[in-house]
């Protein structure tokens, strides 16, 4: 009866035979081969059943419904436990011992953090250890908050020193973080002691060294009698724990319209220790940020009475000293999120 593969007249009697001996032998498959050769006879194109279903064509028409129906029920069945018993097995193999626990596991690969939040974080835990709370305030600003709060009337042509994106004649995006002086300055009343990190927007050409968006890190301290010591003795503490404890600061006088006097910081070299070196350009120093003592027209501003109290700023660049500290030579490759760079960190 097994032998039966050609077409020839099929009958619901010879079905079910066929399928109580299919069933049998499914039981003796044990290995691989037996189960191919199994697949071969019951269930292949010209295996058992399908040749049943071949003999359909020379029967009676009253009879053909019937029986191909069987068949076809024949073969679902046998599908489905052949399905099983080979699936019973293979599970069976992978506990006793096809299992090989040398194999490497299935990577999971971590994320880190982007360069950028890594300095912007240890910069912020630095100033909140010294006292300082995070302050943050909008990216799209108002000409009066970005500028004119800022000491810099309409026409002042320190605000040719920041090519600024205008949203229209009186709203922008933020050149810098020291409109959030302003905010916190209306919000708050001395003591105030904030730092303002955040993005910032210049409509300058993309290159290795600028970008249209960065990062900057401002700083506030306002109370009765804050001098200028205070400020350099803030920085240098900062600059030490940020760069190193033989680390250095050197002042030198600069200008922004809404500090007086204002000041640049430079620190020294902490590839070189000061030597010399191509990151410093040979100088021995790096220049990190800009401060100095608030104007009191900015103090006035923000509604704070400066017969009285007195302060200090100092805003300086996240991605500078992110490029600095990690001797990287391009802004763009902060901004193109390849993580074949990310992952360096
Ligand atoms: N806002 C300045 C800039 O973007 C940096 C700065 C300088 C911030 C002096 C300050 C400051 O708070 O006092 O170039």
């Amino acid at each position: 009866m097994s032998g039966k593969t050609g077409a020839g007249p099929v009958s619901l009697s010879y079905l079910d035979t066929l399928e109580r001996e299919a069933l049998a032998a499914l039981k003796a498959v044990a290995d691989d081969a037996s189960a191919e050769a199994y697949r071969i006879k019951y269930l292949g194109k010209k295996g058992a059943v399908k040749s049943a279903l071949k003999g359909l064509g020379s029967l009676p028409v009253e009879e053909r419904k019937a029986v191909g129906a069987r068949a076809n029920a024949i073969n679902a069945g046998l599908e489905e436990e052949f399905g099983k018993k080979h699936w019973k097995k293979a599970a069976a193999g992978k506990r006793s011992g096809q299992f090989d626990p040398t194999l490497p596991g299935f990577p999971f690969p971590r994320g880190s953090l982007h360069p950028l939040q890594k300095v912007r974080t240890e910069i912020c835990s630095i100033l909140m250890d010294m006292g300082f709370d995070i302050a943050y305030g909008p990216e799209v600003e108002t000409d009066y908050y970005n500028f004119e709060a800022l000491n810099h009337p309409p026409h002042h042509p320190a605000r040719d020193m920041q090519d600024t994106f205008y949203i229209s004649d009186t709203v922008l995006l933020r050149t810098h973080t020291s409109p959030v002086q302003m905010h916190v300055m209306e919000t708050q009343k001395p003591p105030i002691r904030s730092i303002m990190p955040g993005r910032v927007y210049r409509n300058e050409e993309i290159s290795a060294r600028s970008y249209c968006m960065f990062h900057q890190i401002e700083g506030l301290y306002i109370d009765e009698n804050v001098g200028f010591a205070d400020l350099k003795g803030t920085l240098l503490a900062f600059c030490r724990r940020l760069f190193g404890e033989d680390a250095n600061i050197k002042i030198r006088p600069s200008f922004f319209p809404f500090t007086e006097p204002s000041i640049e910081v430079d620190v020294s070299c902490f590839l070189c220790k000061g030597s010399g070196c191509s990151v410093c350009k040979k100088t021995g120093w790096l220049e990190i940020l800009g401060a100095g003592m608030v104007h009191p027209n900015v103090l006035a501003a923000g509604g704070i009475d400066n017969e009285k109290y007195t302060g200090f700023a100092f805003g300086m660049g996240i991605d500078r000293i992110a490029l600095l500290k990690y001797d990287i030579n391009d802004i763009r490759l902060f901004f193109e999120n390849d993580v074949r760079f990310l992952r360096q960190f």
